[in-house]
């Protein structure tokens, strides 16, 4: 069941409830660093070898109730202050819900919570995500993911923030304080320059110093910011070295340590290669899932680290490092005490079998968190409104937000309109149907979901008359759109994890080009031919072709990505206005592929090395650079009203820069502005043009103005200096541009 509820609600609706800790979550305590180390030193000295081999060791794929387990000590420890009971630590996916599991909430992705440009919101989805987790008796949530989208075709880039550092950090940063919030761990993934799924369990990303800093360590950096608990290290190789007994990376002066980090770092499942003491003396902590996988894995299991202890070749300080970190990880967050126990069976997804006890942790609250979420990242590319004149004027003939009073005939077009088939598989790979998900492991349930058509259908009710064509018929679409008042298209495109099974209509993982599956461009236009109030909806996992777009009978585009569950109803708040869009693009929309300035390695002769020789210049950086203008630029989205920018002022706090300026809204909808603020470095920097460096969630009412104030770090407007081997801000004139869009620029200062 849902309900349009009214814009304001919308948006002041926080999960108070979530926040305070009701509604099944129990209260925690969390503890500094500082006091969880010490517990766990204390633990570490009463443990036998044994059982602090069990607490770094994973228990085996098939072998755990969650996606990845260790083995407790089979009894209490007796410490000054309290007795610690240590549980089997759960750790399960995905960053868009959990996985595996029945009676869950399918969040909206990675990539939608970046497009709609909000920390609130960010911050939001953190604690429901967590919340549910908590619920369900994991420890660890396997995310949040914060590889950088390098080409738009990468398998999983719609699980984390597309190719913009700075916004990948921001997610990264909120996600991860949300969710620790409730006192569940996070676990930064995936660590590091995990772009692509072709030959992913052993390429080699070769990555420039400065390059990596300023790109793809940024979210990292961030992430520890936010005291995140855990990092994963990934399947790929960093510079020839696995990147789990990589020391330039995990070890104690290596990028995370030397970053702060005081986690622990546990591998990805199946990412350990050679020996125990490689990898335990280069700084891994925990190995997942403890066997082996056809692609790697069992080093630290099978008996590897304790024949390593014992022969000497990893010291007992260092096996009693990893696993004080383990536990001062699993201490800080307060999980050793009123705990929900494990209550799911990840071997058991379809919700069958004893140790399911079938407890839902889905809430109104969640539903009502990702429909807003789904309208909220809906980016609105194309409007083209014509409106009543006369006594009733005002009132959308064509174009968006519909309005019900004039519309009577509406045709539905398209196989993303409909419900998928659920049965696909537990690996989500499912494109019969809408597209709200990715597959693999970041997938989430689609349980619960409600398809465009049942939303529709239900919101309209009587006041029109609807015609079906759910699929991507070329003849059967058009003949249901002809001479309609409104025809709604659906397209979508795909992309996923690999896997040994993960090929989705010929897509091994990532996608095989930028084109809509199942000539959904021709479709469109097809419609679009018959039609001449088309309204085009797309979901994808990242940029897509949409040249067709500019056909005059399109009268509204709306990109509304890999939303979740609600993918219904949050695009029937846009689509009849109970929504003001405010959702913009997390990257940049190009007309070819070569836009983007990287490639996909998908055929070599074993596993390759990927040499990372654009630098900083991915996306809008290298188009700047090469001044290729994208189809619709990174930041763009539109909105129903229209918002003016005025009196910017630069002053300093500290090392700091604050900028303030106003916004006001000037047009005829209550409505929500995203401004962004970009930095022009000195041109001795060897920056491109414009970075991003702030954004902002604004809401106004009609007529009302605010002053929105954006602060600059110190480190912000540094580069990594590679000689000093630190962040140094340049000398020279910074040029600060605030605006709409990366290239609706509003106002420009400088200092
Ligand atoms: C705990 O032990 C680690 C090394 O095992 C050490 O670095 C750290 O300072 C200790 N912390 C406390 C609070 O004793
Ligand atoms: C990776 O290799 C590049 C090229 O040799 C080098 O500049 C960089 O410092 C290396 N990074 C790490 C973390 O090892
Ligand atoms: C991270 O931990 C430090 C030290 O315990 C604390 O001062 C800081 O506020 C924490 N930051 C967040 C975002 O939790
Ligand atoms: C759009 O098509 C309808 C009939 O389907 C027609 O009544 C209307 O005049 C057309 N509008 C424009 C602007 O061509
Ligand atoms: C737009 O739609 C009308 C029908 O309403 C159709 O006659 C016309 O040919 C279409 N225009 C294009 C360019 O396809
Ligand atoms: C617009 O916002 C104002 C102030 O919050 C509110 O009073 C008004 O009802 C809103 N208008 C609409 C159409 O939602």
């Amino acid at each position: 069941m849902w309900l349009p509820l009214p814009p304001i609600l919308r948006v002041f609706r926080l999960c108070l409830l979530c926040w305070l800790g009701v509604g099944g979550v129990q209260a925690f305590t969390q503890r500094s660093w500082e006091e969880a180390y010490s517990l766990a030193n204390e633990t570490v000295q009463q443990l036998t070898q044994a059982e602090k081999l069990g607490l770094v060791i994973g228990v085996g794929e098939w072998s755990s109730r969650c996606v990845g387990n260790i083995t407790p000590p089979s009894r209490s420890i007796t410490l000054s202050s309290t007795t610690l009971t240590i549980p089997p630590i759960c750790f399960n996916d995905g960053p868009a819900g959990v996985r595996l599991v029945k009676e869950v909430t399918g969040f909206p992705t990675g990539i939608n919570a970046a497009s709609t440009f909000s920390r609130r919101l960010m911050r939001a989805r953190g604690v429901a995500l967590a919340e549910e987790f908590r619920g369900k008796g994991v420890h660890v949530l396997l995310g949040p993911a914060m590889d950088i989208m390098r080409n738009p075709k990468a398998g999983r880039g719609w699980e984390s923030a597309g190719p913009d550092p700075y916004l990948n950090g921001e997610f990264a940063y909120e996600t991860i304080v949300g969710i620790q919030s409730v006192g569940v761990q996070a676990c930064a993934k995936h660590f590091i320059a995990n772009n692509q799924e072709h030959w992913r369990y052993g390429l080699s990303a070769d990555v420039d110093d400065r390059t990596l800093h300023e790109i793809y360590w940024w979210p990292f950096m961030r992430s520890i910011d936010a005291n995140v608990s855990s990092v994963l290290c990934a399947y790929n190789r960093f510079n020839q070295t696995s990147s789990c007994h990589n020391e330039a990376l995990i070890g104690s002066n290596g990028l995370l340590r030397q970053g702060g980090f005081q986690g622990y770092v546990v591998s990805d499942w199946g990412a350990t290669h050679d020996s125990a003491s490689d990898n335990a003396n280069a700084g891994l902590d925990m190995e997942q899932p403890g066997d082996f996988l056809l692609i790697g894995g069992g080093v630290y299991g099978n008996g590897g680290l304790n024949n390593a202890v014992n022969d000497g070749d990893v010291s007992v300080t260092t096996l009693n490092e990893m696993v004080v970190r383990v536990l001062a990880s699993f201490l800080r967050l307060g999980q050793d005490s009123d705990y929900p126990a494990i209550n799911f069976d990840a071997q058991e997804p379809d919700g069958s079998g004893d140790l399911n006890l079938g407890i839902s942790v889905r809430s109104e609250a969640h539903t009502a968190l990702t429909r807003e979420i789904g309208a909220a990242s809906a980016v609105l590319l194309k409007n083209d409104r014509t409106t009543t004149t006369g006594s009733d004027s005002g009132v959308t003939v064509r174009g968006l937000p519909v309005a019900q009073e004039r519309i009577k005939t509406i045709a539905i077009v398209g196989q993303d309109a409909k419900m998928p088939n659920l049965d696909c598989n537990s690996l989500g790979e499912c494109n019969d149907g809408t597209m709200s998900v990715g597959w693999g492991s970041g997938t989430n349930s689609l349980q619960y979901i409600v398809p465009p058509i049942d939303a529709i259908t239900e919101f309209v009710g009587n006041s029109a008359t609807i015609t079906s064509s759910l699929s991507n018929d070329l003849s059967a679409g058009p003949a249901a759109a002809k001479g309609k008042d409104l025809a709604i298209v659906f397209a979508n495109a795909m992309s996923g994890e690999l896997g040994a099974y993960d090929i989705v209509d010929g897509n091994m993982g990532d996608r095989n080009d930028l084109d809509l599956w199942y000539k959904g461009g021709s479709l469109i236009e097809d419609v679009a031919a018959v039609c001449n109030n088309t309204v085009v909806v797309v979901h994808s996992v990242g940029p897509v072709y949409l040249e067709w777009s500019t056909h005059e009978n399109i009268s509204a585009l709306i990109y509304a990505g890999a939303p979740g569950e609600q993918t219904g109803p949050s695009l029937v708040d846009i689509i009849w206005g109970a929504v003001n869009p405010s959702g913009r693009l997390p990257f940049s929309i190009a007309y070819d592929e070569d836009a983007y300035g990287t490639e996909i390695v998908y055929n070599s002769l074993g596993f390759p090395t990927i040499t990372y020789t654009e630098k900083l210049l991915l996306d809008y950086r290298y188009m700047n650079e090469q001044g290729i203008a994208p189809q619709f630029e990174f930041g763009f989205g539109l909105s129903f009203t229209t918002f003016s920018y005025s009196s910017l002022s630069i002053a300093s706090s500290g090392g700091s820069k604050v900028i303030s300026f106003n916004i006001a809204n000037t047009g005829a909808f209550n409505g929500t502005e995203i401004p962004q603020m970009y930095l022009g470095f000195p041109d001795s920097a060897g920056e491109t043009e414009k970075v991003l460096r702030g954004f902002d969630e604004v809401i106004l009412a009609v007529g009302e103005m605010r002053t929105v104030s954006m602060s600059i770090s110190q480190k912000e407007m540094s580069i990594w200096d590679v000689p000093s081997q630190s962040w140094v801000k340049p000398s020279g004139t910074f040029t600060v541009y605030v605006g709409a869009s990366i290239k609706d620029i509003r106002l420009t200062g400088s200092f």
